[in-house]
């Protein structure tokens, strides 16, 4: 069954100001702009459900911060071409899609990641930490969270959020990320002061990570 919550579960996550339009399941009423659909056209059915539930709930997202249903094409590097003033990010894993919006007055970036709740594969961990980060891992509280797929995921939601600022590619390995178990992480990127502090949390079998940058001083 599909689900949806308008600022539900993501929306927790992030800062007020920040529009969150999220499923569980896919949306079978997506529609999408004919320069969306020859974007998509050839690729899997799998990817074609995935991109165009998330185009609805970003479009549905973007209505609550008044932009008009426009086309969402992916620019270079992948991340989402947003409208003028506006800032977001899109997820997807399997059983959720969701997407973040604001303006860029408030924040100047936004990333988002979902995983599921699941140790990450064998060899995984070690492409994209360092010794000092394995450490921290390994202290803290065993339990029934993957600290290494908090982990993943949040250096996936920090990659999301600074790719749009920089355009460069950045290795996973060179972006720093402690774990909190209080439900916050603390990240650095090589190419970006002020990314700060994110959130994590789990809801019905999917791991979220968020982070909202702030508008640089
Ligand atoms: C960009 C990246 C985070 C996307 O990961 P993913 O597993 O496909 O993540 P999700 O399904 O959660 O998100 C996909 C969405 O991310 C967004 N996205 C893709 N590239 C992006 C980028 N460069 N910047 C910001 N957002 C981006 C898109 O909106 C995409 O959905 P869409 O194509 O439907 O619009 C991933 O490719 C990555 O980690 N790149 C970093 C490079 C690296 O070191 N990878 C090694 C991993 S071991």
């Amino acid at each position: 069954m599909t689900t949806t919550a308008p600022a539900g579960v993501l929306g927790s996550l992030l800062p007020p100001y920040v529009h969150c339009a999220e499923a569980f399941g896919t949306l079978d009423a997506g529609r999408l702009h004919p320069s969306e659909a020859a974007y998509i056209r050839d690729r899997s059915p799998r990817r074609r459900q995935q991109f165009t539930t998330a185009r609805t709930l970003a479009r549905r997202a973007l209505a609550e911060l008044g932009h008009p249903p426009v086309p969402l094409l992916p620019g270079p590097g992948g991340a989402p071409q947003w409208p003028s003033g506006a800032a977001g990010s899109i997820t997807h894993t399997r059983g959720y899609t969701a997407c973040a919006v604001t303006s860029t007055g408030r924040h100047v970036s936004l990333g988002i990641d979902a995983e599921p709740v699941r140790p990450l594969p064998h060899g995984v961990l070690d492409l994209v930490s360092c010794q000092d980060e394995r450490r921290g891992l390994a202290a803290l509280p065993v339990g029934e969270v993957p600290w290494d797929a908090v982990f993943f995921s949040a250096k996936e939601a920090v990659y999301k959020a600074v790719h749009p600022l920089t355009r460069r590619w950045t290795a996973l390995a060179a972006i720093t990320v402690a774990v909190h178990p209080d439900g916050t992480f603390t990240a650095r990127h090589p190419h970006h002061d002020d990314v700060g502090t994110g959130q994590w949390g789990v809801h019905r079998g999917i791991l979220m990570t968020a982070l909202a940058l702030p508008p640089t001083a």
